[in-house]
């Protein structure tokens, strides 16, 4: 309380399921945004209106965002990369979207198939629709520390894409330690850069917890002022590739972290206890 409000923004249905490799029922995916809503979420990230020859987990998209029940306070969300997709999150009742750029071109290339550049001017009727329907735009930057084919992303080249993606309307900027390399100095300097023009309270963290310093990370965004953290109950989303390694991290380590720091979150432990469960239920039964 002493210390102030954070919110975590729930990604574990996204995020979390679109790197498991394990396809989940379409129930299953509806239960556990449910389950989450219970917990008092003021954002959970639904699914994502992509290619299903892209991402076949979120193939589902359409029947997951209409089938749940809808928490009053609660905001559900979308990834939208296109018009095509922002059409068919808003008529499965997507309260808000987000669109997806990177710090890095060959990231770009490999997860939406064009350029950065090419990115934002697709991106931009999508945002002039969401502006036009005043439906909240969030959008995202991956690679802010390293892309896993160029390594090492310079912060400028975090702070050019920012400010293209606040340029296009966007009221929040996630910040996306992608392949989770980052370390506290690392994310001192890329903020220190973003920082130069873009105000925290426009800025959340999405640091994945690959090599199990996301905790840390989150300790030098919140010493820069961010207050948003994306976050997935039960770290749902481990790489395919690598059994047992950490993906995004986990919503109840975030939230013990900053309760211990002082912070509110607004979220119920003993439920957030309850979804992990049914999380981690949804992967053990392989
Ligand atoms: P493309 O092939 O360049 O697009 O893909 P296209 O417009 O040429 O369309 C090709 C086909 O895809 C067509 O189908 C379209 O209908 C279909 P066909 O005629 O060949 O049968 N299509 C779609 N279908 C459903 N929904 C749509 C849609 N758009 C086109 N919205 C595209 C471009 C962006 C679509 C593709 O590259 C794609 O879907 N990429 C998704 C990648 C993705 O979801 N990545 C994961 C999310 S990003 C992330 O995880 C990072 C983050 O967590 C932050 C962090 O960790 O740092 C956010
Ligand atoms: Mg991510």
């Amino acid at each position: 309380q002493r210390a102030g409000h954070v919110t975590i923004v729930e990604v574990a249905p996204r995020d979390g399921l679109q790197n498991e490799p394990r396809l989940v029922d379409t129930a299953d995916k509806i239960r556990l945004v449910d389950l989450l809503s219970d917990c008092g979420y003021e954002r959970i990230e639904v699914t994502s209106f992509v290619s299903p020859r892209w991402v076949p987990q979120m193939a589902d998209a359409p029947a997951v965002l209409s089938g749940i029940r809808r928490r009053l306070g609660t905001r559900y969300a979308a990834l939208t990369p296109n018009m095509q997709g922002f059409e068919a999150a808003i008529a499965a009742g997507a309260d808000e979207v987000a669109i997806f750029a990177s710090a890095s071109e060959t990231f770009s290339q490999k997860n939406i198939n064009c350029s950065i550049a090419e990115s934002i001017e697709r991106f931009r009727p999508v945002a002039e629709a969401a502006h036009h329907r005043r439906i909240p735009l969030r959008g995202y930057v991956s690679c802010v520390i390293e892309c896993p084919y160029e390594g090492a992303i310079a912060p400028t080249a975090v702070l050019r894409v920012a400010r293209l993606m606040a340029d296009l309307g966007c009221y929040e900027i996630s910040l996306g330690d992608t392949i989770g390399r980052g370390t506290p100095k690392a994310v001192d300097a890329m903020l220190a850069a973003v920082l130069g023009e873009i105000a925290a309270s426009k800025l959340a963290g999405h640091f994945h917890d690959t090599s199990g310093r996301a905790l840390d990370n989150i300790a030098a965004a919140l010493d820069h002022g961010l207050r948003v953290f994306d976050a997935s109950v039960a770290g749902l989303g481990g790489c395919p590739y690598a059994p047992g390694a950490a993906g995004n991290v986990d919503s109840l380590a975030v939230n013990a972290f900053l309760l211990t720091k002082g912070y509110s979150t607004g979220l119920d432990g003993e439920k957030l206890d309850h979804a992990a469960a049914f999380a981690r239920s949804l992967l053990g039964a392989a």
